[in-house]
């Protein structure tokens, strides 16, 4: 399989724990996300016997659950090319029709953060997903001809961490919309033994769970804390990884019981101690823990939310009470739940 970088990508967030040893290649070594498996591996199976290229897909979900992972999958299992781009690199309409035009036959276009498409590259993509056609427009105003444009049948994989900013008609166009999910801590400590395997890392089963259950629910953050518990029990210990390694070393590492971090956490104290538990607004919330809105609205929000620690109500953000009992502290009175201060009051 060959893999083509057309432009440049922005930094991967991790670029350590997404060492390529460590991302699965093909359906079988995917862990978890069995539904979604089970839905892929018809498709690629039909779109095999039919030897057609498969239907265009759109992964969403928060970062590190495995997107790229499964757009890199999906042309592994078709045996084709994958062709790699984001939705801020395809600035123009003719960055993609140069990218479209060079496809060949089955490839696989990945468009990863494909919310961010500009609005003018977006309608290209419309009649080249649906009829593999794209019309190029020479010249302007009155003058302007338009030349149709045949592509060779390509699958588009999208990846997105916001389904809420794909429009209607670019969503519909997909064949499979499917958004991953946080993954249990059962299927992450079998993502964590596998890495120890690949990475030669000596580690007991329940050392790995420990590290599992704080991951949250995340297979990037899995991999990470792997390797800094690796290092904790290398140089503090100097012994293989068991559970109680596995703890040490995480909360050396600053990950708390419920595998919070540092950044995590200090957007749920902000909350509590700054803003009395909320409601505050999300982008003066970003602004107290010093993190862009979108970092704290798509990487610490949803799996605090997921935790019950953290409410996204109408006039902002809200600490729950299990944010205050897990941060140890007993909220003021103001910030008990009750009727008068309730979610939509
Ligand atoms: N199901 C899985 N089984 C085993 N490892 C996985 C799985 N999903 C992800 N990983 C590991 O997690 C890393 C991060 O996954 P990936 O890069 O696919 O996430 P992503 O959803 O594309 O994240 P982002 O939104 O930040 O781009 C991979 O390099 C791989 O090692
Ligand atoms: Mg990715």
């Amino acid at each position: 399989m060959r893999e083509e970088i057309l432009s440049p990508r922005e930094e991967p967030l991790d670029p350590v724990a997404d060492e390529p040893g460590l991302r699965p290649r093909n359906l079988g070594e995917f862990v978890g996300q069995s539904e979604l498996k089970g839905h892929l591996g018809v498709m690629l199976g039909a779109a095999r016997k039919r030897r057609e290229a498969t239907d265009h897909m759109l992964f969403a979900g928060p970062p590190g659950l495995g997107k790229t992972t499964l757009a890199n999958i999906v042309a592994a299992e078709m045996n084709t090319n994958i062709q790699v781009t984001s939705g801020p690199a395809l600035e123009r309409a003719g960055d993609l029709a140069s990218i479209l035009s060079k496809i060949e036959e089955g490839d696989v276009l990945f468009i990863d953060e494909i919310h961010r498409l500009p609005r003018a590259v977006e309608e290209v993509l419309y009649p080249a997903m649906e009829d593999f056609r794209i019309d190029i427009v020479l010249g302007k105003g009155p003058a302007a001809r338009s030349i149709p444009l045949e592509l060779s049948n390509f699958t588009l994989v999208g990846a997105t961490t916001r389904t809420g900013l794909i429009t209607g008609p670019l969503r519909d166009r997909f064949g499979l919309v499917a958004r991953l999910e946080y993954y249990e801590v059962d299927d992450l400590q079998s993502i964590v033994l596998r890495a120890a395997g690949i990475l030669g890392v000596e580690i007991t089963t329940d050392g790995a769970w420990e590290i599992a259950r704080r991951s949250r629910g995340t297979p990037r953050i899995a991999n990470r804390l792997l390797r800094q518990v690796r290092d904790f029990a290398d140089i503090e210990r100097d012994s293989n990884i068991d559970a109680e390694v596995a703890s040490d070393g995480l909360s050396f590492f600053g990950v708390d019981e419920l595998g919070l971090d540092k950044a995590s956490r200090a957007v749920l104290e902000s909350i509590c101690h700054r803003f009395g538990g909320g409601p505050v607004g999300l982008s003066t919330l970003a602004i107290s823990v010093s993190e862009p809105t979108e970092t704290v609205e798509d990487v610490y929000e949803p799996y605090l939310i997921q935790q019950g620690l953290l409410m996204r109500t109408p006039r902002g953000r809200v600490a729950t009470p299990a944010a205050w009992s897990h941060l140890g502290v007993v909220p003021p009175p103001s910030a008990q739940p009750g009727p008068q201060n309730g979610l939509f009051g």
